[in-house]
């Protein structure tokens, strides 16, 4: 994990919010001049909102080629998608309904079906999306997720079966706060991306991120993202990384 780790500390959120919103748009710029398209994956929580409020505002809406851009959730809660707990309501709020991003270009995980069927539906959409052959997995460009306290990220949280899943893309789980069922990615599509950013903010994420960094303990999900052929970074304020030994390289983006 030292080997390919590269951890940014930002001041503050605000600086941190910048600096993913930059990172979103460099990568958008990029995909979209080479590919003709920006597939992306957004994660709930709080911690984004900063960023998807800049990326909601100049000078980040007006630099991201929208018409290009594909966005998907690694995880939502099985609640309607009106509900406070919906990570696509927050989503819909802060960012999708202030940009022009084509409606047909944003996939939020279907949860007016069972558990079951909201990750089979959502399995088909990414098959769909990336025209996969059997064996196949999805290969996002740019994968942002969150951490909680416990180290879970996406609704991939410690000890459970979920984390051990090699075939599904998506796959149905309960827990978290609030302990809901929930509809997640899983490591195979997590570990295929061609980027992933951890956002991370806040003094209480501070034990778990040196658990996840500092220590070779496999059980926090978090720990267990690694892109197979691909870039990760840890994008992480002062206050989450106050634990951290100093020995930590710190890197740019
Ligand atoms: C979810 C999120 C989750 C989140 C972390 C961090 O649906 O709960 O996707 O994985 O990223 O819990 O959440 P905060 O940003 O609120 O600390």
């Amino acid at each position: 994990m030292e080997g390919d780790l590269q951890l940014v500390v930002k001041e503050n959120p605000d600086d941190l919010a910048q600096e993913a919103a930059r990172i979103f748009a460099a990568a958008a710029v990029d995909c979209a001049f080479k590919k003709g398209r920006f597939a992306v994956v957004l994660s709930g929580g709080s911690t984004p909102k900063l960023m998807h409020n800049l990326l909601a505002e100049k000078p980040f809406i007006s630099e991201i080629p929208w018409e290009k851009t594909h966005i998907f959730w690694a995880d939502e809660r099985c609640v309607p998608e009106n509900h406070p707990h919906s990570n696509f309501r927050a989503a819909k709020e802060d960012l999708v309904d202030k940009v022009p991003i084509p409606e047909s270009h944003v996939y939020p995980m279907s949860t007016e079906f069972t558990p079951e069927k909201g990750a089979d539906a959502y399995q088909r959409t990414l098959s769909d999306f990336f025209k996969l052959e059997p064996g196949e997995y999805p290969r996002f460009d740019l994968i942002f997720l969150g951490m909680g306290g416990d180290g879970h990220t996406a609704s991939l949280f410690p000890d459970q079966s979920a984390l051990e899943e090699k075939e599904r893309f998506v796959v149905s789980v309960k827990g978290g706060n609030p302990d809901v069922y929930r509809l997640t990615m899983t490591l195979p599509v997590l570990n295929n991306a061609r980027y992933v950013v951890f956002l991370i903010s806040g003094k209480q994420k501070a034990e778990a991120l040196k658990t996840v960094l500092e220590n070779n303990q496999e059980r926090l999900p978090a720990k267990r993202v690694r892109p197979v052929s691909g870039k990760q970074i840890w994008l992480i304020d002062r206050e989450a990384a106050s634990m951290l030994s100093k020995s930590v390289t710190y890197g740019k983006t």
